[in-house]
């Protein structure tokens, strides 16, 4: 970890040689119904990264497959020339189907053009960060990485991608991931609700790999728990705050990339992931996975 001030809850990790916050924002609610086409409210998706920047936040994740490339491009609009300090994390993998599915992409030709495409529409020369996302809409899927995480260790070479990262991915993948090429995150459903990857997590911090999970609040299907209600009522706090403190509280390798459309909810994460747990708090949320 390095020692660059913020004042966001949880301070900063080290992604490989990029600082970023470990309150970040994750870009895909601002597409429009179904994570397709533009935003109902462009002006407010754009006054929302600017407002993430202007909080001091310095890590989006988006992918080209959110709308498809609407989150990219609305970054772009909202906030290049970036800020020195941004990182922006792009996820290659998965592509989109006409009735709004996410079928796999991974032939290396399609993680290069993924690449490309990222690029092209974040109006950048390197990306900072590619997560090779695996398995399908269900989950993590058996299977290799080796193909297409070598297609992209090749653009890495070129000087095109900083760092690669694994999404979606089964321990076994990951492990496989690590042992071809450094891999500085992995970003997998997990929140108080769904706790699979519990020793994931622990082993990872243990060697200094972030954990970034997706789906932080539950997603299309808010988190929903009276453990979880009855402590935000206690400290007379949203509920939302509570589990994204929780998530803090749970590991330090843990990267925070709640989404919203809301400027107001985005002050209200940013605010609230910081409330303090105590141990009676911590064993009630603990119980509800
Ligand atoms: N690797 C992968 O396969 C994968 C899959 C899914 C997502 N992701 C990434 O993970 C990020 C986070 O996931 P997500 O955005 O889908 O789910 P999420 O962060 O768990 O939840 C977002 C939902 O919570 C609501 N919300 C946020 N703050 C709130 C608050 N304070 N009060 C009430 N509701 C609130 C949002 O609605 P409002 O808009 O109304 O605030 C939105 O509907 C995505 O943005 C994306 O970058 C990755």
């Amino acid at each position: 970890m390095t020692s660059l001030p913020t004042s966001l809850p949880g301070g900063t990790w080290s992604l490989g040689d990029l600082t970023v916050t470990r309150f970040g924002y994750g870009a895909m609610q601002l597409a429009g119904p179904g994570v397709m086409g533009p935003p109902a409210d462009h002006d407010g998706a754009i006054a929302v990264l600017r407002e993430a920047v202007d909080l001091g936040i310095t890590h989006i994740d988006t992918s080209g497959a959110y709308g498809p490339r609407v989150t990219n491009r609305l970054i772009r609009e909202a906030l290049h020339p970036y800020p020195d300090s941004l990182r922006i994390a792009t996820k290659v993998g998965a592509i989109r189907d006409e009735q709004g599915g996410w079928p796999p992409a991974r032939t290396p030709e399609d993680v290069r053009r993924a690449v490309y495409e990222d690029l092209e529409t974040l109006g950048l020369d390197v990306l900072d960060l590619v997560n090779l996302r695996l398995g399908d809409a269900r989950g993590p899927q058996p299977g290799s990485p080796a193909e297409p995480l070598e297609a992209l260790v090749e653009l890495q070479r070129q000087g095109l991608i900083r760092h690669l990262g694994v999404s979606n991915a089964t321990a076994e993948q990951v492990a496989e991931a690590r042992a071809i090429a450094p891999i500085v995150c992995v970003q997998n459903m997990y929140n108080l609700a769904h706790r699979h990857d519990d020793k994931l997590i622990d082993e990872l911090a243990a060697d200094g790999v972030a954990y970034v999970p997706f789906f932080p609040l539950g997603g299309f299907t808010p988190l929903q728990s009276s453990a979880l209600s009855a402590v935000a009522a206690r400290l007379d706090a949203a509920p939302m705050s509570v589990a994204l403190a929780w998530l803090l509280h749970r590991s330090p390798n843990i990267l925070l990339i709640p989404g919203t459309s809301s400027v107001a909810h985005l002050r209200e994460n940013a605010a609230g992931a910081g409330l303090t747990l105590s141990a009676e708090d911590l064993a009630e949320l603990d119980a509800i996975g």
